[in-house]
Formats: structure tokens, C-alpha cells, sequence
């Protein structure tokens, strides 16, 4: 067997990335009222106590994490704590993340706060939500509150966390709140958030001219399932609407959704990197019976493993698909999410190890990779699929609020503090990849 090592850049940074619904816990926002009504979440399950961080625990599980070698961490910042209700502030809570923010530096693992991640104040909510015609204003004022309060401690921020992903589950599959299907509704949703980001990526340069910001893009990976040019044309169709639409936007200043184009002239050139979510691929068949689903069908590669609960298939090459289309952008890159559900901690490892891998290839093409966020440090609140789904590095037990080391941290680990994936790596912890990670 070959001995060998993929090493990474020097300052390259390693963490995990968390949200505030997902792990804080007595939440009162737009998801706590949702999970509260019948029927919303598999088992009827609540978010509840989460992980606990808003009683405390956010600091033994910085403690996890920095003492496996990561050196940073992305979490964020919930708006319904800092404006409970219109106009009204909440410095107390402000402290608490400044606390968070300043403990995560003290255990030298730097910041990356996201500033939307799926759920609104109630307020905001209750009041029509995105679709407001100000909810773009309204965003940037809370936005230049936190920004204001943590700048001397944050550079890099997240606006907002796939839009892509928060539009089609709140507006068209109805799965996230406020769980409507209305495409009408969906398309001035989608607009109104690339305003708000636009608007907040300016007042961050104003506050804060060093700052770094971008979205966390959520890039679902596709391919045509033959080699059929209808199959080709589908599976375009899905990568423009889906994958290419929003960060387009933020290019050009055109959201551009094939059927629609609206001039958004104050997003253009919004990103000073390409934040970039992937976890799984899709090939794609054209079916003119599916008018609904915009003439498609999609399934996961038929040879590729699927996780336990059938969420994801580890197809590693849709990260290097991924990072080949986020290099077009030519802004550095950071992977802000990446992960898999697994409870028995069985393909995690190697999961891990093949992902990591595709990203060496593109630091290789010396492609500006600047780090990678696991999805996630600990077992946490899976939205509509409420704690049926694991995707720790630690696990949880939810009644207890034990945490449960699984092999994935030794492996995480490893990388972290080596900076690289090395073959003995590889031979302890997934050597059924072995040849495909290190082909002699
Ligand atoms: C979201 C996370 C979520 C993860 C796994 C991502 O799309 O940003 O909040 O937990 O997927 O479902």
C-alpha cells in the first residue's frame, strides 16, 4: 500500500456549521410556532430544548470542537431574539452572541455568523413575511444592529442561508413555514430576499469596509441520466433555476429564473465569496407527464450508497462538480455546509474522507479554497423532519442532552490537525476507499 498525503493550505480553516433554530432551544419564532401546530413535523416533534446553547451548552460544545482541532466555527444569529418585536431590541440577547462570539475566539476557533438561517421573528411572520414589500429594509436594520454590536469580532458573514433552498420549502413544497404553494408568492419571495441580502452586504462594507460576506449557496448537484439531449435540456433546466439563479443575481444584478428576469441593480457583485452548502447529486430524466415538477424526474445514482434515512447519496464528484461551477465566480471559496445523516456512524467516515478529498483536488488546482464547515458539530433539530435525522459529529440524546463521541470526530480530527488526509489515515478509519482515495 502506498503511503501518501493530500495536504491543505496553511490558515486553512476547519470547523463545523450550526443554526440558531437547530440548537439554541426556546425558540419563540416562526418555526417554534409551526412545530406548536398539528401535523407540521414528522412525530409531531419540537425543536424544545435543541442542544440546549441558549441555556449554556454552546460551551462545552465549543470545548468539542476546538479540542478536536478545529480552529473555527459558523453559527448563527437568530433575529426573533434581537427584535422580539418590531423595533423593540433586545441588548441582552445581543450580549449572549457577543459572549458566544467572544467565547468561540478564546478557544481559537474563528467565527462565521449567518444572519438568516430559515426562521423569522413571529412578528415578521405573522405580518406576511418575505412577501412584505419592506421586509429588505426591515432586514438590514437588524442586520446593522448585529453588525454594529460584533464587529471588532466578526469578518465573515453569511446574509442569508440558501435562499434557494428556503424559498422552494416555505413558498412551493409548503414544508417550512408559513408552508404555502404559490408560485406568485415564491418568485416575489426569491426577489425580495436577493433586495434584502444586497441591502445588508452594503451596510456590512459600510460598518465594517474589512468584513467578507456572502450567502451560503446551496448547490444541488445534477446530471443527465442519459445521454439523451432531453434528459440534458432537463437537467440545465434544474441547474439554472435551482443552482444558478440566486448567485447570478448577486453577480449581475438580474434574478433570472429562465421564465422571468427581474433587475435587481443593487445586488450586482454582492459576494466576496462563494459560501457553498453541497451534500448530494441528482441525475435527471425528462417526463412529460411531470408538469408540475417543471418536466422531470430525479433519483440518485442507482450505484451510489444512500444514507439511512434515504436523505442523501454520497457522491463525492457532486462536490467537485460543486467547487468546479463556485471557481467560475472567481471569489474565494469557503464550503460553509457539508454532511450526512447517519446515527450508527457508518458511513460518516467515509463520507468525510471522500469529500474532503474532492476538495484537495481543487486546492491542487490551487482554486481558492479557504475552508470547510461540517454540517454539523452535534446532533440537532432537523427542521420538518424533526429528530429523526442525525447529523453530528457528536451524537445526542435529546432527553438527556448527553453528547455521544462518535468515530467520525476521531477521523475529523485527524484531518484538522494535520491539515491533510494521509493513507495511514485512510487504512484506519475507511479502508474499504482506500483504492479510491489513493489509487497506486
Ligand atoms: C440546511 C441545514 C440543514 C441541513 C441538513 C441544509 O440545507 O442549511 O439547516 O440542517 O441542510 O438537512
Amino acid at each position: 500500500m502506498i503511503s501518501a498525503s493530500y495536504h491543505f493550505p496553511k490558515g486553512f480553516l476547519w470547523g463545523a456549521a450550526t443554526a440558531g433554530h437547530q440548537v439554541e432551544g426556546q425558540s419563540k419564532d416562526s418555526w417554534s410556532a409551526w412545530e406548536d401546530a398539528p401535523g407540521r413535523i414528522l412525530n409531531g416533534q419540537k425543536a424544545g430544548l435543541a442542544c440546549d446553547w441558549w441555556g449554556g451548552r454552546w460551551q462545552e460544545d465549543f470545548d468539542r470542537a476546538a479540542q478536536t482541532g478545529q480552529n473555527a466555527h459558523r453559527l448563527s444569529i437568530e433575529w426573533s431574539r434581537i427584535e422580539p418585536e418590531p423595533g423593540r431590541w433586545d441588548n441582552e440577547a445581543l450580549d449572549r452572541y457577543r459572549e458566544m462570539i467572544a467565547g468561540a475566539l478564546k478557544r481559537g476557533l474563528t467565527p462565521m455568523v449567518t444572519l438568516h438561517h430559515f426562521a423569522n421573528p413571529l412578528w415578521m411572520e405573522e405580518s406576511g413575511s418575505w412577501e412584505r414589500e419592506d421586509s429588505p429594509e426591515l432586514f438590514e436594520r437588524y442586520v446593522c444592529r448585529v453588525v454594529e454590536a460584533l464587529k471588532e469580532d466578526v469578518n465573515l458573514w453569511i446574509t442569508i442561508n440558501e435562499p434557494n433552498v428556503y424559498m422552494l420549502c416555505a413558498y412551493l413544497e409548503g414544508v417550512f413555514p408559513p408552508g404555502k404553494r404559490d408560485l406568485t408568492a415564491a418568485i416575489n419571495v426569491y426577489a425580495n430576499l436577493a433586495r434584502a441580502h444586497a441591502r445588508a452586504y452594503h451596510a456590512i462594507h459600510r460598518i465594517q469596509p474589512q468584513a467578507r460576506v456572502s450567502i451560503a449557496n446551496h448547490f444541488r448537484a445534477v446530471r443527465p441520466e442519459t445521454a439523451s439531449p432531453l434528459d440534458s435540456l432537463a437537467a440545465n433546466l434544474m441547474q439554472r433555476a435551482f443552482n444558478d439563479s440566486f448567485p447570478g443575481a448577486l453577480r449581475s444584478g438580474v434574478l433570472d429564473l429562465g421564465f422571468k428576469r427581474i433587475s435587481i441593480p443593487e445586488a450586482a457583485n454582492t459576494q466576496d465569496f462563494i459560501g457553498l452548502n453541497y451534500y448530494t447529486l441528482d441525475q435527471v430524466r425528462f417526463n412529460l407527464l411531470k408538469s408540475r415538477d417543471f418536466f422531470q424526474t430525479r433519483r440518485f445514482p442507482p450505484s451510489a450508497e444512500v444514507s439511512d434515512t434515504g436523505f442523501i447519496a454520497n457522491v463525492p464528484e457532486g462536490l467537485w462538480l460543486a467547487l468546479k461551477w463556485a471557481n467560475r465566480y472567481q471569489k474565494p471559496i469557503i464550503i460553509s455546509e457539508n454532511g450526512v445523516e447517519d446515527a450508527d456512524d457508518d458511513l460518516r467516515p467515509r463520507y468525510l474522507i471522500q469529500h474532503i478529498h474532492q476538495i484537495w483536488r481543487g486546492v491542487n488546482f490551487s482554486w481558492p479554497i479557504k475552508g470547510y464547515f461540517h454540517w454539523s458539530l452535534v446532533d440537532n433539530f432537523e427542521w420538518e423532519r424533526g429528530w429523526s435525522q442525525r447529523f453530528g459529529l457528536w451524537g445526542l440524546d435529546v432527553e438527556t442532552q448527553a453528547r455521544v463521541r462518535r468515530r467520525s470526530v476521531d477521523v475529523y480530527e485527524a484531518v484538522c490537525r494535520e491539515n491533510s488526509i494521509t493513507s495511514e489515515m485512510v487504512e484506519q478509519f475507511a479502508p474499504e476507499i482506500f483504492k479510491k482515495v489513493f489509487p497506486a
